[in-house]
């Protein structure tokens, strides 16, 4: 789909379908009042209603704040996917404009890479129409840039398991780096076993994909912050020989959902021009089962240096973490470190499937985020660490065990599993993200729908747009 911006005065109403937004104290004083209750509107958020005689959709809104306005767009992109009209409008302001261009853009995402036949949707292009187009250009763009950059990420979440592995991961990311002039390093095992990455390397062992380390970097001339990203991309998570049942391992492509976020991050970033130095780490591997398979009772000697105790090898994300957030840090000497993963069922137990779990030591970096994530719309909650749950991934036989042993605040003690291969100058750094429940959806909310929801990518943006 199109967006444009353009002069309200130059604009041509021929074929197009208007849309009103309307909270229920406006709809009280609405000109079409009557007809608009007669066919059941009652302007309740994202309840819609067309009017096809006057070329009018209206579309119920509580107020017209920023998450409220992403959500109404987010329902007409979706509605209007059947209307035969060639153009949807919609007058903008600097107010409404970001979250419009998100919810339009967002909500009408469709992943048709696997269907045949596709339907096509009439409605080409929305024109959003205002008085003043230089005023609200750069606003426009930006907002279009984030809103790509999501849907970019929720293209690779969402691309099949034997499509997407390891080395197409590597081969996405060089095209990326050459679109957007980008440093790019990739290392395969030869180089792995070379950094010692032993930790990674097992848990790709059964895979007939090779497992791969990817490394972006986004250095502009005056780049005042260097931040380095790292995300987990278990391109598929079968669980390994501690297999997970059947009905859990639907889903699993998104186990990469880490990586695609850092990939859409440092893609938004560099089109953005943001001036920031960024690094996206990105451990590419596939978690399978065979006779090569590593195995629970294994323990393994990660890049660290440090011996980790496998109970369970569907605990795997953490092992990949490992070794890639020890590489990140000696490449790069971050003023901020981020990972990103898809890293346990229970953050999704503790915090709903909406929510982004936040885990880390400063205090005031959990609260900048939290920012951030609110102004850019997405759910974020943190979870705090403390020295008890610290004890339950003591090990008999190695110096960590790679799974907690009590069956409570396990997204917690998952983060305090990579604390530990976090540098001592980086712990008030660094920031850890579980977005098993927020990254994939298997029904829409808000503005997303079925599948990758890009999580991360918009509220590390606006982050770093703030730092
Ligand atoms: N990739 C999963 C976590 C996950 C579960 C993400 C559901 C999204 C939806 C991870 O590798 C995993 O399997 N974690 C285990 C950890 C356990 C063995 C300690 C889990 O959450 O059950
Ligand atoms: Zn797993
Ligand atoms: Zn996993």
């Amino acid at each position: 789909m199109n967006i444009q911006l353009i002069d309200t005065k130059v604009f041509s109403q021929k074929n197009n379908l208007t849309l009103k937004l309307l909270t229920q104290a406006q709809l009280k004083k609405a000109k079409f009042k009557k007809t608009l209750t007669k066919a059941g509107f009652d302007a309740t958020e994202g309840s819609v209603c067309a009017m096809h005689g006057k070329s009018l959709l209206f579309c119920g809104i509580e107020n017209f704040e920023d998450d409220n306005l992403r959500a109404a767009a987010a329902s007409v992109a979706k509605t209007i996917k059947s209307y035969n009209y060639k153009s949807l409008s919609i007058e903008v302001n600097e107010n409404n404009i970001t979250p419009l261009i998100e919810g339009l853009i967002l909500g009408g995402y469709e992943f048709n890479t696997y269907k045949s036949k596709p339907k096509k949707q009439k409605i080409k292009t929305i024109y959003l129409t205002c008085d003043d187009v230089d005023a609200l250009k750069n606003l426009f763009e930006e907002a279009v840039i984030l809103s790509e950059a999501t849907c970019f990420t929720r293209d690779i979440v969402n691309t099949a398991p034997d499509d997407m592995y390891p080395k197409m991961m590597a081969k996405l990311a060089k095209n990326l780096a050459k679109e957007n002039n980008l440093e790019c390093k990739v290392l395969g095992t030869k180089e792995l076993k070379k950094e010692n990455c032993h930790a990674m390397l097992a848990v790709g062992r059964a895979s007939r994909h090779e497992s791969k380390l990817i490394h972006l970097a986004y250095k502009p001339k005056n780049a005042k912050k260097i931040i380095s990203l790292v995300g987990k991309g278990l391109t598929y998570d079968s669980g390994g020989l501690s297999l997970k049942p059947a009905t859990s391992m639907v889903t699993m492509k998104m186990d990469k959902a880490g990586a695609c976020a850092v990939l859409g991050i440092i893609k938004a970033v560099s089109e953005l021009k943001l001036d920031v130095e960024v690094h996206a780490f990105v451990g590419a591997v596939e978690n399978m089962i065979g006779g090569d398979a590593y195995k629970p009772d294994d323990v393994l000697k990660s890049r660290k240096g440090n011996t980790i105790e496998v109970r369970n090898t569907d605990a795997e994300g953490r092992l990949v973490l490992a070794d890639v957030l020890d590489y990140a840090q000696d490449k790069t000497k971050p003023d901020y470190l981020f990972d990103f993963a898809t890293l346990t069922g229970a953050c999704m137990v503790a915090l709903g499937q909406y929510t982004t779990g936040v885990m880390g030591h400063s205090s005031k970096l959990k609260h900048d985020l939290g920012k951030a994530s609110k102004k850019a719309g997405e759910l974020t909650a943190t979870l705090p660490f403390n020295k008890h749950l610290k004890k339950q991934l003591k090990s008999e036989i190695a110096d960590i065990c790679n799974i907690s042993n009590k069956p409570y605040g396990g997204a917690i003690t998952a983060g305090l599993f990579l604390d530990n291969f976090i540098k001592e100058e980086n712990k008030d750094k660094w920031l850890h993200f579980d977005i098993a429940g927020s990254a994939y959806t298997e029904s829409p909310w808000d503005v997303n729908v079925h599948g990758g929801t890009g999580a991360g990518v918009r509220f590390m943006t606006e982050f770093l747009k703030s730092i």
